[in-house]
């Protein structure tokens, strides 16, 4: 009959909001993703080491780093395109590129941390005033700029791909080491995060997810 029908439609109708609602919030819930922490723990200028006068140790023209990356997300993994690092010696304002690095892109599951721990080559760095400065007691500044992207996977989904861009700047005194000795040097990004998942994105899926059911 007529009404029965229009009584169908209208409990269908509110179930539908119903279950849209629920959705979308639970999607939202669970669509969160947050980016990887990246942080230097280690660093080492050889050729600035005073305590080691050997000519082998002054002409080492290598900077050590080693480098983690953590995935804090509790159910989603991480995939990470080749990870840029730029490293720069700062000099007075400017900084003078020194040394580039390319980490091969990985995957990371939910909840691990990953270290890179490598030697690269440096060049164009003012290594006397460099070793003159930290010599006097100062500390010499170099930026490590890291610059990726990321794909996070949500259940059996990938996001598109964004971009990781953050930097930070190492204090080496004259034992070639980082001065802060304990504590990892956290590269941060300039501006702030935009909202990732919009609404927008989570009415679609929430409308796909109920074309499929019905
Ligand atoms: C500096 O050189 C000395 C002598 O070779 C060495 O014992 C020390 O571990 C080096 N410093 C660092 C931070 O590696
Ligand atoms: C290494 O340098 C220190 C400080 O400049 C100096 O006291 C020491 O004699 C030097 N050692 C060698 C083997 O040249
Ligand atoms: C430079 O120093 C690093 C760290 O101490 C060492 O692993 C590397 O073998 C040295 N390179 C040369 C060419 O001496
Ligand atoms: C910059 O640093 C260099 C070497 O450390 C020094 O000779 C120069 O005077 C500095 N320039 C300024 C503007 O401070
Ligand atoms: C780093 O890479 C850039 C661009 O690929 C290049 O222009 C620059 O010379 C490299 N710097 C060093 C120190 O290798
Ligand atoms: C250390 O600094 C003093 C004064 O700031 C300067 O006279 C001296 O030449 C400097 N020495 C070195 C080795 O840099
Ligand atoms: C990393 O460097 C490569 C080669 O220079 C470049 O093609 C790529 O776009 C860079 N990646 C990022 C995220 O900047």
């Amino acid at each position: 009959m007529a009404g029965d029908d229009a009584a169908d439609c209208r409990r269908c109708c509110c179930s539908f909001i119903f279950t849209s609602g629920l959705t979308a919030l639970f999607m939202w819930l669970s669509l969160r993703t947050c980016k990887p922490t990246c942080s230097i723990e280690n660093f080492y200028v050889p050729s600035l080491n005073t305590t080691d006068n050997s000519s082998a140790a002054r002409n080492n023209h290598t900077l050590y780093f080693d480098l983690k990356l953590k995935n804090g997300m509790k159910d989603k993994a991480v995939y990470y395109a080749n990870i840029n690092l730029t490293f720069f010696y700062t000099q007075n304002t400017s900084r003078i590129p020194v040394a580039n690095y390319t980490v091969p892109g990985f995957h990371q599951g939910h909840e691990k941390k990953a270290h890179r721990k490598e030697l690269v080559g440096a060049s164009g760095l003012p290594w006397e005033a460099a070793l003159h400065a930290v010599s006097n007691g100062s500390t010499v500044s170099f930026r490590v700029d890291l610059a990726t992207r990321v794909k996070y996977k949500i259940l059996f989904w990938y996001t598109k791909r964004e971009s990781l861009v953050v930097t930070g700047d190492v204090a080496v005194d004259d034992s070639g080491g980082k001065v802060k000795k304990k504590k990892g040097i956290k590269l941060k990004s300039g501006a702030p995060d935009p909202a990732r998942v919009g609404p927008v994105f989570v009415f679609s899926l929430t409308m796909i997810l109920f074309l499929y059911k019905y």
